[in-house]
């Protein structure tokens, strides 16, 4: 196996190659042994700074990210838009160089835009890393998700992952398509017809509408939330009637596990709106892996932050 990534920035994961997942998921395995030892920290990046930078509210990615520097001996800073000179009208590119004009030698980004990323990899000399991007893609989500599919079930070849929600809005269900994909998973998404693409069987996925009978095809139902604050001008009124109804249809309950003559494993990026995309019962259930996707979200960053910064040093 090369021991080296394909690229210098991870903008998405349409860009990986599956040795460069396969490579990601090897070091996660060593960096979940080290966050599982009494003192969870490696002094590899000592030498390196790093600027988290979030354009859009984040709980889980921002600590995860917080987390996985500071267990590799990173120096971190934060930056999150509320409160900075954003408000007062200076560019993404100013932003980021008076940062790097720190010494800041990599940045995580969140940002609403799809492309920022891409965009300010060809304008600023540094090492980025996509933390989401508008409705685009969200790369280390699909990467954990995947990782930990992949402790249940071993490697994904022919396995069969359900992705269920909002496929339309929603940037975990690109990355997870491509990563699955690239992994040789077989993917079908489920939900509305007006919140999945039109043509986005051109990418190779099935598509049903029919919460049971997807199910019944699964291995995995990663149950997606739908992003009301992206719905902008197709309001979410107009995409279906209402919450109510969205979850009569679409949302997990154990009702349909139990139907299942078999046991699959249910997944969930969070925030969950308990009660819409999924029961509490099924979430907390034993079926549900949603809690070790967290914690497996630290390894697979601690993995990508060291082999992105394996290239800096190398340049
Ligand atoms: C996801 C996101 O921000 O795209 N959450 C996350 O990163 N854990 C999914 C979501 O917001 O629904």
């Amino acid at each position: 196996m090369n021991n080296q990534l394909s690229v210098q920035h991870l903008l998405g994961i349409k860009d990986l190659t599956p040795e460069d997942i396969q490579l990601i998921f090897k070091h996660a395995d060593e960096f979940k042994d080290v966050i599982n030892r009494p003192i969870k920290k490696v002094p590899t990046l000592r030498e390196i700074t790093i600027a988290n930078m979030f354009f859009e509210n984040s709980t889980r990615t921002k600590l995860s990210f917080e987390l996985a520097e500071k267990r590799l001996s990173a120096d971190v800073v934060n930056f999150s838009a509320s409160g900075s000179s954003v408000s007062k009208g200076e560019t993404l590119i100013d932003t980021v160089n008076n940062i790097l004009a720190m010494k800041v030698d990599m940045v995580v980004m969140r940002h609403p835009n799809p492309g920022a990323h891409q965009f300010l990899s060809q304008h600023v000399n540094t090492t980025i890393i996509n933390a989401g991007d508008g409705t685009h893609e969200h790369p280390t989500q699909a990467l954990l998700d995947a990782y930990s599919m992949r402790e249940q079930l071993g490697e994904l070849q022919g396995k069969k992952v359900l992705i269920v929600g909002d496929i339309k809005h929603s940037r975990v269900a690109l990355s997870n398509i491509f990563c699955l994909q690239k992994l040789g998973a077989e993917v079908m998404v489920c939900g509305p017809s007006t919140l999945i693409p039109k043509h986005i069987a051109e990418l190779g996925v099935q598509v049903s509408h029919n919460l049971d009978e997807a199910l019944a095809w699964c291995d995995v139902a990663n149950m997606l939330r739908i992003q009301l604050e992206r719905q902008g001008s197709d309001n979410h009124v107009a995409n279906f009637p209402s919450l109510r109804e969205y979850s009569m249809r679409f949302g997990l309950s154990k009702a349909h596990l139990d139907k299942l003559d078999k046991k699959i494993i249910v997944m969930h990026p969070g925030p969950i709106n308990r009660g819409v995309e999924i029961t509490s019962d099924v979430a907390d259930s034993e079926h549900s892996i949603i809690l070790d996707q967290v914690e497996n979200g630290v390894a697979v960053r601690m993995a990508v932050i060291f082999l992105l910064a394996a290239k800096i040093k190398r340049n």
